[in-house]
């Protein structure tokens, strides 16, 4: 299966977003890079939530999303019911994420790790699938606390 990748930073990530993109066009990994084109000051909620949603709606499969820490865009892309947004700062956590947690968004920082680290992270987190089993009952209880919420709002 080919994997239907997003990718998306505010100015604090532009520089490891190019790194990144530059990884994905040599690997060959298809993807949809949804901005910011530039180092010119955005903020991150206003680039994520188009990507957070076309990932809760199965429009990709994944998404990479960066800013200056990672921290905002995460933050953000949880928001959004459907979604499970991993900050990955080592290829550990990043390969665990997915095993796991079957994280579908990865969030890094462009001001924390250099683009060689990145892009090992990024290669990793592509590459690793979800384990299942008790795994798959504990994101099961993170898909009824969403619900539960989503109730009480309608
Ligand atoms: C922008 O300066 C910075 O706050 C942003 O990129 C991010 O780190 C927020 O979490």
């Amino acid at each position: 299966m080919v994997l239907r990748v997003a990718i998306a930073c505010d100015h604090g990530g532009f520089k490891l977003k190019q790194e990144v993109v530059e990884y994905l066009e040599s690997a060959g990994i298809p993807f949809q890079d949804f901005g910011t084109f530039s180092e010119e000051s955005v903020d991150y909620p206003d680039v994520v939530l188009p990507v957070a949603e076309a990932v809760a709606r199965g429009e990709c499969d994944r998404a990479v999303l960066l800013c200056g820490t990672g921290i905002g865009v995460s933050i953000v892309a949880n928001k959004v019911p459907g979604v499970r947004a991993a900050l990955c700062h080592d290829t550990y956590s990043a390969r665990h994420s997915r095993l796991h947690n079957d994280a579908n968004v990865l969030a890094l920082g462009g001001r924390v790790v250099g683009p060689g680290l990145a892009r090992d992270i990024v290669a990793d987190w592509l590459e690793t699938g979800f384990e299942g089993g008790r795994h798959a009952r504990r994101v099961g209880k993170i898909t009824a606390i969403e619900e539960k919420y989503a109730l009480r709002r309608s």
